[in-house]
């Protein structure tokens, strides 16, 4: 063989060793050796964990990293990344040392993806994967506890066991998690979760700058936020340990054989899962944030978070709503304030104990570890802006927290939380009871009329508001007893808007505000100061039927609350003006979409079928889900509105009726309600329930379908029978001929037809035969469920109810005529209708 083929042989050898399977080098390298991309990994001593390049799974590119993962595990799990923030693009990487002894990711071209920070200075540097997952840089030739570098002093969104999380004060390192951007993606994510030292320290998760969940300060025994933290569980222990040199938490596993670990997953939640063998899969152990209460500072200041109550904010006994309007809108996070000013004088303030919280943010609190409980209440009182105390160890009860300022994200726990010591004046606290922030009307007027109005040197809004109140009552002594109804029957407060306000926001109810004319009077556009739009419906001054319908709605609205139901967002009732103020939907409803030709194109498929999927909801959640049962009975495309994002919102309780918890049925002499969406048991019988709601589901589900009003069922062309036209359709299996030509050519058969059936069986004759609305989302929404056949729709024969009506005078205006709601009464004398142009709102 000549010379010259010498290089080609190397160069082939060469080639081959970096082909042959990926094999395992060990637990470490040592320079001048390397570890390639294909060249195989690291595997610790105890075969625990693996360190070599990777892409992670689903990811769409082919993004190399270098990372340490189980080796055991089959799920890939990652624990740490190098270079996350710099992927290389292609396989090339390679793991070397410099010169000084430094540990570098590079390329072929030698750029350089990452680095260790520090280097061993040597020329023998050893590059080692420990068995507790740490990567550790040293000498080779000296001690081989001496590191220069470690991956644990460089956590990614792992904090591994043995791995200090916390401050080092004398070299000023800070570990800290920052989550993945996504589950395939380990570039820097938006959460970071690191000790803060402020005040008392603490853990706090952030979603940039802005904190999204806070552990709370340790109590001696654990996290005060994390009542179940156990060390006795089988799995792990932990350790706390916080002097002048160092703060941090770190636990180790009991055994190898359950692993656990702690990460930050990219939505910000701090997981801990564990390892099932047998289900060969990672299960959350514990996790923060872990329930509604859990998210940072949710109730505001001095407010407290409780899952057991509706809604589960509360103010802090002594304080009440900064505006309660917001509160009422489940919007809490501005707070409570004070009832009382504190008197600071000797004497003049007290505590209250509230047991089994997590104590509030300690970032402006102080800790003196040896002060007992007694005089940590007196160090408290005898500074004015201290605003509570707690002990700072629940094991010993000696050491005193002082809280300075407001009190922030506060919340019960049905154990496992410690006891807080609330500084209130001490008027607030002879009060004595347990909290309550519901003061009914009837109380208010009391104790602020009888003593006299001058009562009322009040602090903030919700006083204030309510000193309004009380004037007003006092003028129109007459009306008492209609707001009493009112507010008594809707247990949390109803925002009370001033004519004042509401004539502001709709240009003095200027014509060109009106957005339409409801059932029972002008619906307007109006902007309040704050910015923000909303629908005011007016009640005509001389309706009164109205009357009853505002207060039926006011009653009903104000109990529900759900995303796919408008939202009321006050009333305003002065004088003899009677107003209901919504949020805006600037889309206005759902007839204006499906039945308009140009605009229906702009709904495809998926946007129809969005549509149907949260009205489902909305009407699940009335039947069902909300404390009481409500039947609308009046659901038609009219009422359904659509807000920015075309979301559907089920609108217009006024004709609603709310059911006994056993009552499955009701009977009526009004028959209310709209044709074509009535069901034949309502319309002939006057019998409503839940199934007839269920009725007028399907038919808007066609309707939607198809893009066509079912237009009652007398008419004389054939085809305006919607259920008719959809039945017939469906027996000869051309169902797909019933849809709107306006949803194009590209749409999933499998679910559209899925839909038609599931409308098909809401409109069957026979209430009991259709289904509850809950096997509706159940069907609506999964492949996996049979669905039953459905038999013959309600009035497709050409039979029914509206025959008769005709001859009572009673039938549709005209098709040009949006919508009908009428009213037939059973007795015919006083058969009557009224029209609804617009009743949307
Ligand atoms: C992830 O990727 C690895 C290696 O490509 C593979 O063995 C594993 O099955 C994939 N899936 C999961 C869920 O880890
Ligand atoms: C590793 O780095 C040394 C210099 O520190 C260099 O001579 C060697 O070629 C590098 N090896 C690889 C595979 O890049
Ligand atoms: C090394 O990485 C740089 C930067 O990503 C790239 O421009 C270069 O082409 C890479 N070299 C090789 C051999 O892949
Ligand atoms: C080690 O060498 C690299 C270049 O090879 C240099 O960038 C780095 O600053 C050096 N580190 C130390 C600690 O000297
Ligand atoms: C290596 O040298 C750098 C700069 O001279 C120094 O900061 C570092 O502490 C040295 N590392 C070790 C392990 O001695
Ligand atoms: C841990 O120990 C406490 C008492 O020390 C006991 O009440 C609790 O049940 C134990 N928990 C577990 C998971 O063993
Ligand atoms: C925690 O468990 C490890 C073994 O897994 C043990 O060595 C250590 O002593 C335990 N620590 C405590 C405080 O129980
Ligand atoms: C802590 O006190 C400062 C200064 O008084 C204040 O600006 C800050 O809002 C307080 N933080 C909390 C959480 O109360
Ligand atoms: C009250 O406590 C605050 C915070 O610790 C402190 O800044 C202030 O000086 C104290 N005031 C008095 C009168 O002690
Ligand atoms: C809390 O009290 C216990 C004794 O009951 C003690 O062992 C522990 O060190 C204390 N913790 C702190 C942080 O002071």
């Amino acid at each position: 063989m000549s010379d010259q083929w010498l290089p080609l042989l190397l160069l082939l050898l060469s080639l081959l060793s970096a082909f042959t399977a990926p094999s395992t080098a060990g637990d470490s390298i040592t320079a001048p050796e390397t570890l390639s991309d294909g060249g195989g990994t690291l595997v610790s001593l105890n075969e625990l964990y693996e360190l070599g390049f990777f892409n992670p799974n689903n990811s769409n590119n082919n993004n190399r990293y270098l990372g340490i993962w189980y080796h055991k595990i089959p799920v890939q799990t990652v624990v740490w990344v190098a270079n996350r923030a710099h992927p290389i693009l292609d396989r090339t990487g390679v793991l070397n040392f410099t010169e000084n002894g430094t540990l570098v990711l590079l390329n072929q071209t030698g750029t350089i993806f990452w680095s260790s920070s520090s280097a061993t200075n040597t020329s023998t540097p050893v590059a080692r994967l420990l068995d507790s997952g740490n990567l550790v840089l040293m000498d080779g030739a000296g001690d081989a506890n001496v590191f220069a570098w470690q991956s644990f002093d460089h956590p990614t969104d792992t904090h591994m066991p043995g791995m200090k999380f916390g401050w080092d004060f004398r070299t000023g390192l800070n570990r800290y998690l920052t989550s993945w951007k996504s589950a395939s993606d380990p570039s820097p994510g938006d959460y970071t979760i690191m000790f803060d030292l402020r005040g008392v320290p603490q853990v706090l998760t952030r979603d940039i700058s802005v904190v999204t969940y806070r552990s709370g300060p340790w109590n001696g025994i654990r996290w005060n936020g994390v009542p179940a933290q156990t060390s006795n569980n089988s799995i792990y222990n932990y350790t706390y340990v916080s002097n002048n040199n160092e703060i941090y938490y770190m636990y180790l596993l009991s055994s190898d054989a359950e692993v656990t670990r702690l990460f930050l997953d990219p939505s910000g939640v701090l997981d801990r899962p564990v390892w099932v063998e047998s289900a060969q899969s990672w299960t959350s152990f514990l996790s923060g944030p872990s329930d509604k209460c859990d998210p940072y500072s949710l109730c505001g200041p001095y407010g407290i978070c409780d899952m057991d109550t509706i809604p589960i904010c509360n103010c802090l006994k002594g304080f009440s709503p900064k505006s309660p309007r917001d509160w009422y809108l489940r919007e809490a996070k501005g707070g409570c304030v004070r009832n009382t000013k504190l008197g600071c004088e000797e004497g003049g303030d007290g505590f209250m104990k509230l047991s089994d919280v997590k104590v509030p943010e300690s970032s402006n609190a102080t800790v003196d570890a040896t002060m007992g409980l007694d005089e940590c209440a007196k160090k408290c009182l005898m500074n004015c802006s201290c605003t509570a105390y707690a002990t700072s160890n629940i094991s010993s009860g000696i050491g005193c927290l002082n809280w300075f300022g407001e009190l922030i994200d506060s919340r019960t726990y049905p154990n496992g939380g410690q006891d807080l010591y609330v500084r209130l004046a001490a008027s607030d606290l002879d009060k004595g009871g347990h909290t309550k922030k519901k003061t009914s009307v009837g109380v208010i007027v009391v104790a602020t009329v009888v003593p006299g109005i001058l009562l009322l040197s009040v602090v903030g809004y919700c006083l204030k508001r309510r000193r309004w109140w009380a004037r007003k009552l006092v003028r129109r002594g007459g009306t008492i007893e209609y707001f009493r109804e009112i507010r008594s029957a809707t247990e949390t407060e109803l925002p009370l808007f001033d004519l004042e306000t509401v004539r502001n926001a709709t240009n003095n109810f200027s014509t060109s505000n009106v957005l339409g004319e409801g059932g029972y009077g002008p619906v307007y556009w109006g902007k309040l100061e704050e910015g923000q739009d909303v629908a005011v419906k007016r009640l005509a001054k001389t309706s009164i039927q109205g009357a009853e319908e505002f207060k039926n709605e006011i009653m009903l609205i104000a109990k529900v609350q759900h995303r796919n139901l408008v939202r009321l967002l006050g009333c305003c009732i002065e004088g003899d003006e009677r107003m209901l103020i919504y949020e805006y939907m600037p889309n206005k409803s759902l007839d204006t979409f499906i039945f308009d030709f140009t605009k229906s194109a702009s709904m495809d498929w998926q946007k129809r079928n969005d549509i149907i999927m949260g009205i489902a909801r909305g009407l699940l959640y009335l039947h069902q889900d909300s404390r009481l049962r409500i039947i609308h009975r009046d659901l038609k495309a009219s009422n359904i509105l659509l807000d920015k994002e075309l979301k559907p919102k089920i609108s217009d309780f006024g004709l609603a009726r709310i059911f006994g918890g056993d009552q499955d049925e009701a009977k009526t002499k009004r028959v209310v309600g709209t044709y074509g969406y009535m069901s034949p048991e309502y319309a002939m019988d006057g019998v409503f329930s839940v199934k007839s709601d269920v009725f007028s589901f399907g038919v808007l589900v066609l309707e939607i379908l198809s893009g066509r009003r079912n237009r009652g069922f007398y008419q004389s062309e054939p085809d305006s029978n919607l259920l008719r036209n959809a039945w017939r359709l469906w027996k000869e299996g051309r169902g797909l001929e019933l849809l709107d030509t306006s949803i194009g050519h590209v749409y999933p058969v499998i679910e559209v037809m899925r839909c038609l059936q599931v409308g098909l069986l809401c409109v069957q004759e026979q209430a009991e035969d259709r289904p509850t609305m809950s096997w509706v989302v159940m069907m609506l929404g999964s492949e996996a469920v049979t669905l039953p056949q459905p038999k013959q729709p309600a009035f497709s024969t050409g039979k029914g109810v509206p025959e008769a009506d005709q001859s009572s005078g009673l039938h549709e205006e005209s098709r040009s005529v949006n919508e009908v709601t009428m009213t037939i009464l059973q007795n015919p004398e006083l058969t009557s209708h009224r029209l609804r142009g617009f009743s949307a709102y």
